[in-house]
Protein backbone atom coordinates (compact mmCIF):
# COMPACT_ATOMS: atom_id res chain seq x y z
CA UNK A 1 0.00 0.00 0.00
CA UNK A 2 1.66 2.95 -1.01
CA UNK A 3 1.09 6.75 0.83
CA UNK A 4 -0.82 9.66 -1.16
CA UNK A 5 -0.33 12.62 0.93
CA UNK A 6 -3.28 15.85 0.61
CA UNK A 7 -3.03 19.52 2.39
CA UNK A 8 -5.62 21.23 2.76
CA UNK A 9 -5.47 24.63 2.51
CA UNK A 10 -8.31 25.86 4.53
CA UNK A 11 -7.70 29.69 4.20
CA UNK A 12 -6.86 29.39 0.79
CA UNK A 13 -10.17 30.24 -0.60
CA UNK A 14 -11.32 29.50 -4.66
CA UNK A 15 -14.49 30.35 -4.80
CA UNK A 16 -18.45 28.91 -3.93
CA UNK A 17 -19.43 25.48 -4.87
CA UNK A 18 -22.73 26.83 -6.64
CA UNK A 19 -25.32 24.20 -5.64
CA UNK A 20 -26.07 24.41 -9.61
CA UNK A 21 -22.74 22.03 -10.07
CA UNK A 22 -24.78 19.10 -9.10
CA UNK A 23 -27.51 19.48 -12.17
CA UNK A 24 -28.64 17.15 -14.40
CA UNK A 25 -29.84 17.03 -18.01
CA UNK A 26 -32.72 15.00 -19.02
CA UNK A 27 -33.93 14.62 -23.19
CA UNK A 28 -36.55 13.20 -24.86
CA UNK A 29 -34.07 10.28 -25.90
CA UNK A 30 -34.75 6.48 -25.56
CA UNK A 31 -36.17 5.86 -22.17
CA UNK A 32 -35.00 9.20 -20.34
CA UNK A 33 -38.72 11.28 -20.36
CA UNK A 34 -40.87 8.65 -21.51
CA UNK A 35 -40.40 6.01 -19.22
CA UNK A 36 -38.28 7.42 -16.78
CA UNK A 37 -39.74 10.52 -15.68
CA UNK A 38 -43.22 10.17 -17.23
CA UNK A 39 -45.52 8.11 -18.78
CA UNK A 40 -49.08 8.47 -19.76
CA UNK A 41 -50.23 4.70 -19.14
CA UNK A 42 -48.09 4.64 -15.72
CA UNK A 43 -50.84 4.85 -12.79
CA UNK A 44 -48.34 7.40 -10.65
CA UNK A 45 -49.91 10.63 -9.99
CA UNK A 46 -50.46 12.37 -13.43
CA UNK A 47 -48.22 10.34 -15.49
CA UNK A 48 -45.06 11.67 -13.32
CA UNK A 49 -42.90 8.79 -11.62
CA UNK A 50 -43.84 8.95 -8.33
CA UNK A 51 -40.46 6.98 -7.69
CA UNK A 52 -37.80 8.27 -9.91
CA UNK A 53 -39.62 11.87 -8.19
CA UNK A 54 -38.79 10.63 -5.00
CA UNK A 55 -34.82 9.87 -5.67
CA UNK A 56 -34.32 12.95 -7.13
CA UNK A 57 -36.02 15.11 -4.84
CA UNK A 58 -34.06 12.99 -2.09
CA UNK A 59 -30.76 14.02 -3.51
CA UNK A 60 -32.44 17.59 -3.91
CA UNK A 61 -30.96 17.94 -7.52
CA UNK A 62 -30.71 21.63 -7.64
CA UNK A 63 -31.16 22.46 -11.57
CA UNK A 64 -32.45 19.84 -14.46
CA UNK A 65 -31.94 20.71 -18.43
CA UNK A 66 -34.43 20.12 -20.86
CA UNK A 67 -35.95 19.01 -23.77
CA UNK A 68 -31.81 18.49 -25.26
CA UNK A 69 -29.03 18.04 -26.58
CA UNK A 70 -29.62 18.12 -29.96
CA UNK A 71 -33.22 17.47 -29.56
CA UNK A 72 -33.86 20.91 -28.33
CA UNK A 73 -32.89 22.43 -31.55
CA UNK A 74 -35.56 20.77 -33.78
CA UNK A 75 -38.00 21.14 -31.11
CA UNK A 76 -41.01 23.74 -31.35
CA UNK A 77 -42.48 24.05 -28.16
CA UNK A 78 -45.65 24.65 -28.99
CA UNK A 79 -46.31 21.38 -29.82
CA UNK A 80 -46.45 20.16 -26.54
CA UNK A 81 -49.01 22.38 -24.39
CA UNK A 82 -52.44 22.22 -24.57
CA UNK A 83 -54.79 19.11 -24.37
CA UNK A 84 -52.55 16.43 -25.41
CA UNK A 85 -54.70 14.51 -27.31
CA UNK A 86 -54.61 17.69 -29.70
CA UNK A 87 -50.80 17.66 -29.50
CA UNK A 88 -49.10 17.10 -33.32
CA UNK A 89 -46.85 13.92 -33.19
CA UNK A 90 -43.54 14.34 -34.39
CA UNK A 91 -40.59 12.95 -35.83
CA UNK A 92 -37.85 13.12 -33.47
CA UNK A 93 -34.91 13.55 -35.55
CA UNK A 94 -31.62 12.74 -33.90
CA UNK A 95 -32.78 9.84 -31.50
CA UNK A 96 -35.36 8.01 -33.36
CA UNK A 97 -32.44 5.38 -35.42
CA UNK A 98 -33.12 2.27 -34.96
CA UNK A 99 -35.80 2.71 -32.38
CA UNK A 100 -38.80 0.29 -33.73
CA UNK A 101 -40.80 0.55 -30.66
CA UNK A 102 -42.20 3.84 -30.88
CA UNK A 103 -39.31 6.16 -32.42
CA UNK A 104 -41.82 9.32 -32.83
CA UNK A 105 -42.26 12.60 -30.81
CA UNK A 106 -45.76 11.85 -29.35
CA UNK A 107 -45.80 15.39 -27.29
CA UNK A 108 -47.81 14.12 -24.12
CA UNK A 109 -44.82 15.78 -22.05
CA UNK A 110 -44.07 19.37 -22.62
CA UNK A 111 -43.32 22.30 -21.16
CA UNK A 112 -46.10 22.63 -18.31
CA UNK A 113 -45.18 18.94 -17.51
CA UNK A 114 -41.58 19.45 -17.30
CA UNK A 115 -41.99 22.24 -15.22
CA UNK A 116 -44.41 20.36 -13.26
CA UNK A 117 -42.12 17.72 -12.60
CA UNK A 118 -39.86 20.43 -11.68
CA UNK A 119 -41.87 21.76 -8.83
CA UNK A 120 -41.99 18.20 -7.65
CA UNK A 121 -38.75 17.48 -7.49
CA UNK A 122 -38.12 20.48 -5.93
CA UNK A 123 -35.36 22.03 -8.89
CA UNK A 124 -34.89 24.53 -11.03
CA UNK A 125 -35.87 24.47 -14.76
CA UNK A 126 -33.18 25.21 -17.08
CA UNK A 127 -34.59 25.61 -20.79
CA UNK A 128 -32.79 25.08 -23.98
CA UNK A 129 -34.22 27.39 -26.86
CA UNK A 130 -34.08 26.45 -30.33
CA UNK A 131 -31.72 28.07 -32.66
CA UNK A 132 -30.74 25.73 -34.94
CA UNK A 133 -34.12 25.52 -36.93
CA UNK A 134 -36.33 27.88 -34.61
CA UNK A 135 -36.10 31.90 -34.73
CA UNK A 136 -36.21 34.41 -31.95
CA UNK A 137 -39.50 34.74 -31.84
CA UNK A 138 -39.90 31.22 -30.76
CA UNK A 139 -37.48 31.38 -28.45
CA UNK A 140 -39.31 35.12 -26.13
CA UNK A 141 -42.60 33.28 -27.16
CA UNK A 142 -41.83 30.45 -25.10
CA UNK A 143 -39.81 33.02 -22.34
CA UNK A 144 -43.24 34.87 -22.21
CA UNK A 145 -45.72 31.76 -22.20
CA UNK A 146 -43.43 30.61 -19.38
CA UNK A 147 -42.84 33.60 -17.18
CA UNK A 148 -44.87 36.78 -17.84
CA UNK A 149 -47.68 37.40 -15.39
CA UNK A 150 -49.92 40.23 -17.23
CA UNK A 151 -52.55 39.99 -20.02
CA UNK A 152 -51.30 38.54 -23.25
CA UNK A 153 -52.77 35.53 -25.21
CA UNK A 154 -49.87 33.51 -24.64
CA UNK A 155 -50.06 34.03 -20.13
CA UNK A 156 -53.58 33.64 -20.27
CA UNK A 157 -53.02 30.14 -22.53
CA UNK A 158 -50.73 29.17 -19.83
CA UNK A 159 -53.41 29.90 -17.48
CA UNK A 160 -55.67 27.79 -19.61
CA UNK A 161 -53.29 25.16 -19.70
CA UNK A 162 -53.27 24.98 -15.53
CA UNK A 163 -50.93 27.03 -14.11
CA UNK A 164 -52.03 30.94 -13.21
CA UNK A 165 -48.73 31.77 -12.13
CA UNK A 166 -45.66 32.32 -13.83
CA UNK A 167 -43.22 29.80 -13.81
CA UNK A 168 -40.62 32.05 -13.34
CA UNK A 169 -38.00 29.99 -15.49
CA UNK A 170 -34.51 31.66 -14.72
CA UNK A 171 -32.07 29.74 -16.86
CA UNK A 172 -32.52 29.85 -20.87
CA UNK A 173 -30.31 28.26 -23.50
CA UNK A 174 -30.11 29.87 -26.56
CA UNK A 175 -29.02 26.69 -28.39
CA UNK A 176 -27.44 23.34 -28.38
CA UNK A 177 -24.17 22.52 -30.24
CA UNK A 178 -24.71 25.18 -32.76
CA UNK A 179 -21.24 23.85 -33.94
CA UNK A 180 -22.64 20.23 -35.21
CA UNK A 181 -26.55 18.98 -34.50
CA UNK A 182 -27.59 22.94 -33.72
CA UNK A 183 -27.07 24.24 -37.51
CA UNK A 184 -23.15 23.09 -38.18
CA UNK A 185 -22.83 27.00 -37.58
CA UNK A 186 -19.53 28.45 -37.75
CA UNK A 187 -18.88 30.49 -34.17
CA UNK A 188 -18.91 34.24 -36.42
CA UNK A 189 -22.60 32.57 -37.48
CA UNK A 190 -23.24 31.20 -34.35
CA UNK A 191 -21.94 34.59 -32.52
CA UNK A 192 -24.61 36.58 -35.17
CA UNK A 193 -27.55 34.40 -34.70
CA UNK A 194 -26.29 34.30 -30.57
CA UNK A 195 -26.70 37.99 -30.64
CA UNK A 196 -30.45 38.07 -32.03
CA UNK A 197 -31.94 35.45 -30.02
CA UNK A 198 -30.72 37.42 -27.05
CA UNK A 199 -32.01 40.39 -27.74
CA UNK A 200 -35.27 39.34 -28.11
CA UNK A 201 -34.76 36.94 -25.32
CA UNK A 202 -33.07 39.45 -22.82
CA UNK A 203 -35.54 42.44 -23.72
CA UNK A 204 -38.10 40.34 -22.34
CA UNK A 205 -36.06 39.96 -19.20
CA UNK A 206 -35.36 43.70 -19.12
CA UNK A 207 -39.05 45.62 -19.98
CA UNK A 208 -41.81 42.02 -19.08
CA UNK A 209 -40.10 39.97 -16.17
CA UNK A 210 -39.95 39.94 -12.24
CA UNK A 211 -37.20 37.98 -12.63
CA UNK A 212 -33.92 38.10 -13.85
CA UNK A 213 -32.95 35.80 -16.90
CA UNK A 214 -29.57 34.03 -17.22
CA UNK A 215 -28.67 33.20 -20.98
CA UNK A 216 -26.31 30.80 -21.90
CA UNK A 217 -24.31 30.30 -25.18
CA UNK A 218 -23.41 26.54 -26.41
CA UNK A 219 -19.54 26.36 -26.74
CA UNK A 220 -17.51 23.68 -27.94
CA UNK A 221 -14.77 21.48 -26.78
CA UNK A 222 -12.74 23.40 -29.51
CA UNK A 223 -11.30 26.42 -27.62
CA UNK A 224 -10.33 28.10 -30.77
CA UNK A 225 -14.12 28.07 -31.97
CA UNK A 226 -14.88 29.03 -28.34
CA UNK A 227 -12.48 32.57 -29.12
CA UNK A 228 -14.12 33.09 -31.85
CA UNK A 229 -17.14 32.68 -30.81
CA UNK A 230 -16.40 35.44 -27.60
CA UNK A 231 -14.66 37.71 -30.00
CA UNK A 232 -17.99 38.22 -32.43
CA UNK A 233 -20.70 38.24 -29.91
CA UNK A 234 -18.29 40.18 -27.72
CA UNK A 235 -17.77 43.08 -30.61
CA UNK A 236 -18.02 46.05 -28.56
CA UNK A 237 -17.17 49.11 -31.08
CA UNK A 238 -20.90 49.60 -31.35
CA UNK A 239 -21.15 50.51 -28.07
CA UNK A 240 -23.63 47.51 -27.45
CA UNK A 241 -23.48 45.34 -24.43
CA UNK A 242 -23.99 42.05 -25.00
CA UNK A 243 -26.63 40.00 -22.94
CA UNK A 244 -24.63 36.60 -21.94
CA UNK A 245 -24.13 35.03 -18.67
CA UNK A 246 -23.06 31.78 -19.10
CA UNK A 247 -21.01 29.70 -21.63
CA UNK A 248 -21.15 25.91 -22.07
CA UNK A 249 -19.34 23.30 -23.48
CA UNK A 250 -19.74 19.19 -23.41
CA UNK A 251 -17.38 16.97 -22.48
CA UNK A 252 -18.09 12.64 -23.06
CA UNK A 253 -15.78 9.81 -22.53
CA UNK A 254 -15.38 6.25 -22.56
CA UNK A 255 -13.41 3.63 -22.58
CA UNK A 256 -12.10 3.20 -26.29
CA UNK A 257 -12.58 -0.29 -26.54
CA UNK A 258 -15.68 -2.84 -26.01
CA UNK A 259 -16.68 -4.07 -22.58
CA UNK A 260 -14.75 -7.40 -23.10
CA UNK A 261 -11.40 -6.31 -23.79
CA UNK A 262 -11.47 -2.92 -21.98
CA UNK A 263 -10.03 -3.81 -18.31
CA UNK A 264 -8.78 -2.16 -16.28
CA UNK A 265 -6.45 -0.29 -18.78
CA UNK A 266 -9.69 1.00 -20.71
CA UNK A 267 -10.77 2.19 -17.31
CA UNK A 268 -7.70 4.08 -16.76
CA UNK A 269 -7.70 5.52 -20.02
CA UNK A 270 -11.59 6.35 -19.87
CA UNK A 271 -10.18 8.49 -16.22
CA UNK A 272 -7.27 10.61 -18.44
CA UNK A 273 -10.09 11.42 -20.38
CA UNK A 274 -12.45 12.61 -17.92
CA UNK A 275 -9.49 14.52 -15.93
CA UNK A 276 -9.38 16.14 -19.22
CA UNK A 277 -12.46 18.53 -17.81
CA UNK A 278 -9.92 20.37 -16.27
CA UNK A 279 -8.03 21.91 -19.34
CA UNK A 280 -11.67 22.72 -20.77
CA UNK A 281 -12.01 24.20 -18.32
CA UNK A 282 -9.18 26.34 -17.84
CA UNK A 283 -9.69 27.13 -21.99
CA UNK A 284 -12.80 27.90 -22.01
CA UNK A 285 -12.56 30.22 -19.21
CA UNK A 286 -9.19 31.96 -20.80
CA UNK A 287 -11.73 32.27 -23.69
CA UNK A 288 -14.21 34.14 -22.11
CA UNK A 289 -11.69 36.48 -20.56
CA UNK A 290 -10.08 37.38 -23.26
CA UNK A 291 -12.93 39.30 -24.52
CA UNK A 292 -15.22 39.97 -21.57
CA UNK A 293 -13.03 41.95 -18.91
CA UNK A 294 -15.79 43.74 -17.28
CA UNK A 295 -18.08 41.51 -16.74
CA UNK A 296 -19.59 37.96 -15.10
CA UNK A 297 -19.44 35.13 -17.58
CA UNK A 298 -19.92 31.81 -15.41
CA UNK A 299 -18.79 28.43 -16.89
CA UNK A 300 -21.20 25.87 -17.61
CA UNK A 301 -20.72 22.08 -18.35
CA UNK A 302 -24.10 21.19 -19.45
CA UNK A 303 -23.47 17.97 -20.92
CA UNK A 304 -20.50 15.33 -19.36
CA UNK A 305 -19.87 11.94 -18.09
CA UNK A 306 -19.52 8.26 -19.75
CA UNK A 307 -20.42 7.20 -22.99
CA UNK A 308 -19.29 3.34 -23.33
CA UNK A 309 -19.19 2.10 -26.86
CA UNK A 310 -22.04 -0.40 -25.94
CA UNK A 311 -24.31 2.97 -26.31
CA UNK A 312 -25.56 3.44 -29.51
CA UNK A 313 -28.32 5.42 -30.46
CA UNK A 314 -30.52 2.47 -31.41
CA UNK A 315 -30.98 1.49 -27.84
CA UNK A 316 -31.06 4.99 -26.27
CA UNK A 317 -28.39 5.23 -25.52
CA UNK A 318 -28.59 2.58 -22.88
CA UNK A 319 -25.24 1.36 -20.84
CA UNK A 320 -24.51 -0.33 -18.09
CA UNK A 321 -23.91 1.37 -14.91
CA UNK A 322 -20.61 0.78 -12.37
CA UNK A 323 -18.15 1.83 -10.41
CA UNK A 324 -15.99 2.80 -12.53
CA UNK A 325 -18.11 5.19 -14.10
CA UNK A 326 -19.44 6.33 -10.09
CA UNK A 327 -15.60 7.04 -9.98
CA UNK A 328 -14.85 9.66 -13.07
CA UNK A 329 -18.22 11.28 -11.67
CA UNK A 330 -15.97 11.91 -8.61
CA UNK A 331 -13.17 12.44 -10.23
CA UNK A 332 -14.88 15.03 -12.48
CA UNK A 333 -16.80 16.93 -9.34
CA UNK A 334 -13.11 17.16 -7.83
CA UNK A 335 -12.27 18.98 -10.59
CA UNK A 336 -15.55 21.40 -10.70
CA UNK A 337 -14.72 22.25 -7.19
CA UNK A 338 -10.77 22.90 -8.07
CA UNK A 339 -12.66 25.42 -10.28
CA UNK A 340 -15.36 26.78 -8.65
CA UNK A 341 -13.96 30.24 -9.34
CA UNK A 342 -15.50 29.74 -12.52
CA UNK A 343 -18.18 27.32 -12.64
CA UNK A 344 -21.49 28.16 -12.34
CA UNK A 345 -23.59 24.85 -13.20
CA UNK A 346 -23.36 21.23 -14.66
CA UNK A 347 -25.50 18.94 -16.12
CA UNK A 348 -24.28 15.54 -16.31
CA UNK A 349 -25.88 13.11 -18.55
CA UNK A 350 -28.79 11.95 -18.63
CA UNK A 351 -30.89 11.61 -15.19
CA UNK A 352 -32.45 8.73 -16.02
CA UNK A 353 -31.88 5.54 -18.49
CA UNK A 354 -29.39 7.37 -20.84
CA UNK A 355 -25.48 7.49 -20.25
CA UNK A 356 -24.49 8.52 -16.78
CA UNK A 357 -27.85 8.48 -15.55
CA UNK A 358 -28.28 8.43 -11.78
CA UNK A 359 -31.64 6.59 -11.84
CA UNK A 360 -32.42 3.28 -13.92
CA UNK A 361 -35.88 2.28 -14.31
CA UNK A 362 -37.31 -1.43 -15.80
CA UNK A 363 -41.06 -1.60 -15.57
CA UNK A 364 -42.42 -0.78 -11.91
CA UNK A 365 -38.49 -0.57 -10.44
CA UNK A 366 -36.62 2.41 -10.10
CA UNK A 367 -33.21 2.12 -8.46
CA UNK A 368 -30.39 4.85 -7.88
CA UNK A 369 -26.58 3.61 -9.72
CA UNK A 370 -23.56 3.90 -8.07
CA UNK A 371 -23.37 7.98 -10.03
CA UNK A 372 -26.05 8.15 -7.30
CA UNK A 373 -24.30 7.52 -4.54
CA UNK A 374 -21.36 9.70 -5.07
CA UNK A 375 -23.53 12.86 -5.98
CA UNK A 376 -25.13 12.08 -2.78
CA UNK A 377 -21.43 12.05 -1.24
CA UNK A 378 -20.62 15.10 -2.52
CA UNK A 379 -23.82 17.00 -1.69
CA UNK A 380 -22.02 18.74 1.50
CA UNK A 381 -19.85 20.43 -0.57
CA UNK A 382 -23.10 22.37 -2.26
CA UNK A 383 -22.50 26.26 -1.65
CA UNK A 384 -19.91 25.97 0.87
CA UNK A 385 -16.68 27.93 -0.25
CA UNK A 386 -13.94 25.48 -1.92
CA UNK A 387 -10.79 25.63 -0.59
CA UNK A 388 -7.20 25.02 -1.98
CA UNK A 389 -5.84 21.33 -1.55
CA UNK A 390 -2.06 20.30 -2.25
CA UNK A 391 -1.78 16.66 -3.81
CA UNK A 392 1.12 14.18 -3.59
CA UNK A 393 0.03 11.21 -5.37
CA UNK A 394 1.46 7.93 -6.89
CA UNK A 395 0.56 7.85 -10.66
CA UNK A 396 0.50 5.43 -13.37
CA UNK A 397 1.47 5.49 -16.78
CA UNK A 398 -1.39 6.06 -19.58
CA UNK A 399 -0.24 6.25 -23.06
CA UNK A 400 1.45 9.46 -23.17
CA UNK A 401 -0.07 10.68 -19.63
CA UNK A 402 0.24 9.91 -16.41
CA UNK A 403 -2.99 9.18 -13.99
CA UNK A 404 -3.09 10.67 -10.59
CA UNK A 405 -4.11 7.58 -8.36
CA UNK A 406 -5.89 9.59 -5.40
CA UNK A 407 -7.85 12.87 -5.72
CA UNK A 408 -9.42 15.19 -3.41
CA UNK A 409 -10.98 18.37 -2.93
CA UNK A 410 -12.00 20.23 0.28
CA UNK A 411 -14.66 23.22 1.30
CA UNK A 412 -15.59 24.80 3.90
CA UNK A 413 -18.59 26.58 5.49
CA UNK A 414 -18.95 28.22 9.06
CA UNK A 415 -19.07 25.24 11.23
CA UNK A 416 -17.04 22.55 9.31
CA UNK A 417 -14.37 21.14 6.77
CA UNK A 418 -16.01 19.23 4.46
CA UNK A 419 -13.14 16.54 2.49
CA UNK A 420 -13.54 14.18 -0.32
CA UNK A 421 -10.91 11.89 -1.28
CA UNK A 422 -10.95 9.18 -4.42
CA UNK A 423 -8.58 6.14 -4.82
CA UNK A 424 -9.05 5.99 -8.66
CA UNK A 425 -7.01 3.13 -8.71
CA UNK A 426 -8.51 -0.27 -9.07
CA UNK A 427 -5.57 -2.62 -8.79
CA UNK A 428 -4.79 -1.20 -5.38
CA UNK A 429 -5.17 0.62 -2.13
CA UNK A 430 -3.78 3.31 -0.89
CA UNK A 431 -3.12 5.19 2.26
CA UNK A 432 -4.07 9.13 2.39
CA UNK A 433 -2.18 11.27 4.79
CA UNK A 434 -4.17 14.46 5.46
CA UNK A 435 -3.06 17.67 6.85
CA UNK A 436 -4.92 20.68 7.93
CA UNK A 437 -4.04 23.89 7.97
CA UNK A 438 -5.27 25.62 11.14
CA UNK A 439 -7.48 23.12 12.31
CA UNK A 440 -6.90 21.31 16.23
CA UNK A 441 -8.11 17.69 15.24
CA UNK A 442 -7.86 17.27 19.37
CA UNK A 443 -10.56 19.49 19.27
CA UNK A 444 -12.75 18.46 16.41
CA UNK A 445 -15.23 15.86 15.60
CA UNK A 446 -14.86 13.57 12.65
CA UNK A 447 -17.39 11.64 10.57
CA UNK A 448 -16.08 9.59 7.33
CA UNK A 449 -17.87 7.53 5.17
CA UNK A 450 -16.55 5.42 2.18
CA UNK A 451 -18.58 3.96 -1.00
CA UNK A 452 -17.64 0.90 -2.69
CA UNK A 453 -15.26 -0.90 -0.34
CA UNK A 454 -14.91 -4.45 -0.99
CA UNK A 455 -17.27 -4.21 -4.85
CA UNK A 456 -16.26 -5.48 -7.91
CA UNK A 457 -15.98 -1.96 -9.72
CA UNK A 458 -17.21 -3.39 -12.72
CA UNK A 459 -20.12 -5.08 -11.33
CA UNK A 460 -23.56 -3.54 -12.94
CA UNK A 461 -26.02 -2.57 -10.89
CA UNK A 462 -29.41 -3.54 -10.90
CA UNK A 463 -32.93 -3.61 -8.73
CA UNK A 464 -31.41 -6.64 -7.11
CA UNK A 465 -27.65 -5.22 -5.95
CA UNK A 466 -28.39 -1.39 -5.69
CA UNK A 467 -28.74 -0.93 -2.09
CA UNK A 468 -25.42 -2.72 -1.45
CA UNK A 469 -23.87 0.60 -3.23
CA UNK A 470 -24.79 2.29 -0.48
CA UNK A 471 -21.89 4.27 2.03
CA UNK A 472 -20.31 2.89 5.29
CA UNK A 473 -18.78 4.00 7.71
CA UNK A 474 -14.80 4.12 6.99
CA UNK A 475 -11.90 4.60 10.39
CA UNK A 476 -9.89 7.45 10.39
CA UNK A 477 -6.83 7.86 12.42
CA UNK A 478 -5.90 11.30 13.59
CA UNK A 479 -2.86 12.52 15.21
CA UNK A 480 -3.09 15.97 16.17
CA UNK A 481 -2.89 18.17 13.24
CA UNK A 482 -2.84 15.52 10.76
CA UNK A 483 -5.40 12.36 9.57
CA UNK A 484 -5.18 9.39 7.76
CA UNK A 485 -7.72 6.64 5.66
CA UNK A 486 -6.82 3.60 4.08
CA UNK A 487 -9.01 3.52 0.82
CA UNK A 488 -9.40 0.19 -0.91
CA UNK A 489 -9.10 0.14 -4.53
CA UNK A 490 -11.67 2.43 -6.63
CA UNK A 491 -13.24 4.11 -3.56
CA UNK A 492 -14.60 7.47 -3.08
CA UNK A 493 -14.59 9.08 0.75
CA UNK A 494 -16.29 11.96 2.40
CA UNK A 495 -14.57 13.21 5.68
CA UNK A 496 -17.02 16.07 7.30
CA UNK A 497 -14.69 17.81 10.23
CA UNK A 498 -16.29 19.76 12.60
O1 LIG B 1 -26.59 13.51 -24.65
C1 LIG B 1 -26.68 12.99 -25.94
C2 LIG B 1 -26.28 13.99 -27.01
O2 LIG B 1 -24.93 14.32 -26.86
C3 LIG B 1 -26.99 15.33 -26.99
O3 LIG B 1 -28.20 15.29 -27.65
C4 LIG B 1 -26.03 16.22 -27.69
O4 LIG B 1 -26.12 17.55 -27.26
C5 LIG B 1 -24.68 15.60 -27.41
O5 LIG B 1 -23.92 15.46 -28.54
Amino acid sequence: MSNAHVTVHTEAAIGRIEPEVHGHFSEHLGRCVYDGLWSDDTADTDGFRDDVVDLLADLEIPVLRWPGGCFADDYHWEDGVGPREERPRRRNLFWAQGIEEDPEESNAFGTDEFLQLCERVGTEPYLAANVGSGDPQEAADWVEYCNYEGDTELADRRRANGHEDGYGVRYWGLGNENWGCGGRMSPEQYAREYRRFATYVGSMDDLMLDEDLELIACGFENHEWNRLFMEEVGEAEWGVEFPLDHLTLHHYYGRTMNVDEAGEEGYDQMLVEALEMDRHIERIAAAIDAVATTRDIGVIIDEWGTWHPEAVASNGLEQPGTVFDALSAAAVLDVFNHHSDVMTMSNIAQTVNVLQCLVETDGDDAWARPTYRVFDLYAPHKGNESVRTSLETPTRDVGEDDLPLVGASASVDDTETFLTLTNLDCRAAHTVDVGLEGIDLGEASIDAEVLFAGQDPDTEVDAGNADSFAAEELDVATDGDGLSADLEPATVAGITIR
